[in-house]
This record gives C-alpha cells, structure tokens and sequence, in this order.
C-alpha cells in the first residue's frame, strides 16, 4: 500500500496535489516519467506523470485535476489513506541537455509535469524562461516553485485576472522574437501543446511536448495508448511520453481523448450524486 503522507488542495479543490510513500519509485524516478495509480482493488488505472520525487524522504508527488469518477476517488483520499497500486517510474526520463536558451511553457496541471523538468534544465546551466497559463488567476498552480525552477517566470490568464491577458503562445512569440532559442518544452492541455508547436515550426525551434493519452497496462502490451510521430505509431507509455511537437498528429490525439469524455461525466456526476 502507498501512504499519502501530504494532501494539498488547489484551485478550489479541483486540483489535489498527493505525496506518497513510495521509496522503490522515489530512487528510480526522473523528471518525465511517469507512475499508473489505482484508488483501490476494482478501480480504474490512471496514468499521471511525476511532479517531483524525493529519494530521501521516499516519497513522490503527483498533482491532477478531478475530473472523473476515478480522480474523485482519488479526492477521496486523504493523509493516512493509501493507493491500492502505485507502478512505476515508467516512460523514458527527460533528455536534459545544456543547449542556452529554452522556454519552458505549462498550461494547467501541465504545470506540474513542467516543473522537475524546468528544475533540471536549470540546474545543468540553460537559460530558462518559463510561461505558465491558466484560464483565470485561481487556477494557475505553482507559480512560486516555477519561480524558483526558472530564471525568468511569465504568468498568462486567458481571461486578464493576472498577469498577461491572453494565452501562453503570444508571450512565447515574444520571447522567439528575441532570439537564441535553442529548445521550447511544452506540456499542457493538447490544443495548447498544438498551438506551441505551430509556432516554433515557424521559427525551426526544436520542441518537445509529453503525451499523456488513453493508458490500460502502462508496459507496452496493450496498445491503448498508441499516438501518430511523424506517419508512424508509437506507444506513449513505452516511446513515450515526450515526443517531438513537430512530428505528432495532434488533431488524432485529440479525437481519441475525447471519445470517452461523456462517458467520464456521467460517470463523475452519478459518482458525485
Ligand atoms: Fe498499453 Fe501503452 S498503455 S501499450
């Protein structure tokens, strides 16, 4: 069993950051990766990448938005209650690399995916400007820790309530206008991470996004996760989950994520009444 040893709500409690006994995981995790959770014996697999981990305490972080009956579940949970399965780390790691300058953009509980890799492109010595977005002041998250992850932090709302008004992308041209961009990371919300990558194909700035499609088994058996790179299909959980933004067809990625949303609300909603 994996012990939620910290509990902390965001955004109105639509946003729940967890963190967990998990020290086999903890030692092995690395910005990127992954961990698949389930609430309890018969529930539903979610797959949910890593926002920090700490080999000293044992512990990792993940921080998601409830928006199923499953994540309600996982709302459910509080400090002193365990996940039934915590797998993992699984996905490749992060290529963190010293190439000048990178602009790290996060949308959403994207924003949390974001935050280790920002950290580490930091650490080994980028320039790193980071943009994080949300719809409206009270959902944006970690803004302090993006703060300290980054040298240079930008916030958007769409609707003007903080920081620029309007969306990550515009501030982002601002930034490429500039110059020197050597890499963009993007990880958010696929209509986002789309936009991004449009962009900076225009400007031929290297881009990386991380998928998080529909995942069953998380090991490569099943296939559900399979997204298109470049005409060709990979698996996101094992090839995956950061591709090049360049290389994925967004708008396929997009209709499979949303073939099960009715399904994921009226389930939330009978969970909830
Ligand atoms: Fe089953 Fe990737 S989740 S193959």
């Amino acid at each position: 069993m994996f012990k939620i040893v910290r509990r902390q709500e965001m955004t109105g409690g639509t946003v729940i950051l967890n963190e967990i006994e998990a020290p086999l995981i903890a030692k092995k995790a690395r910005p990127g990766q992954f961990v698949i959770l389930k609430a309890n014996e018969n529930g539903e697999r979610i797959p949910l990448t890593m926002a920090d981990s700490d080999p000293e305490k044992g512990t990792i972080t993940i921080i998601y938005m409830v928006v199923g009956k499953s994540t309600a579940l996982f709302r459910d949970l509080q400090v002193g209650d365990s996940y039934q399965d915590v797998i993992g780390p699984l996905g490749k790691a992060t290529h963190l690399e010293k190439v000048g300058k990178v602009i790290c953009v996060g949308g959403g509980t994207g924003v949390a995916v974001l935050h280790p890799i920002t950290r580490g492109l930091k650490e080994i010595g980028n320039d790193v400007t980071c943009i994080i977005g949300a719809r409206t002041k009270d959902l944006l998250i970690l803004e302090d820790e993006m703060k300290k992850a980054s040298h240079d932090l930008r916030v958007c709302t769409d609707d003007g309530t903080y920081g620029h008004h309007g969306f990550v992308t515009q501030v982002m041209q601002e930034v490429l206008d500039a110059g020197d961009v050597k890499l963009v990371v993007a990880i958010g919300p696929v209509p986002m991470m789309k936009a991004v990558s449009k962009i900076t194909k225009d400007y031929n700035v290297p881009t990386m996004v991380s998928l998080n499609p529909i995942m069953v088994d998380g090991t490569g058996m099943c296939g559900g996760c399979r997204v298109t790179i470049g005409g060709e299909t990979k698996f996101a959980c094992v090839d995956g989950p950061e591709f090049d933004g360049h290389q994925v067809d967004f708008d396929e990625l997009m209709m499979r994520l949303q073939a099960y949303q009715e399904d994921e609300r009226d389930s939330h909603q009978h969970y909830c009444t």
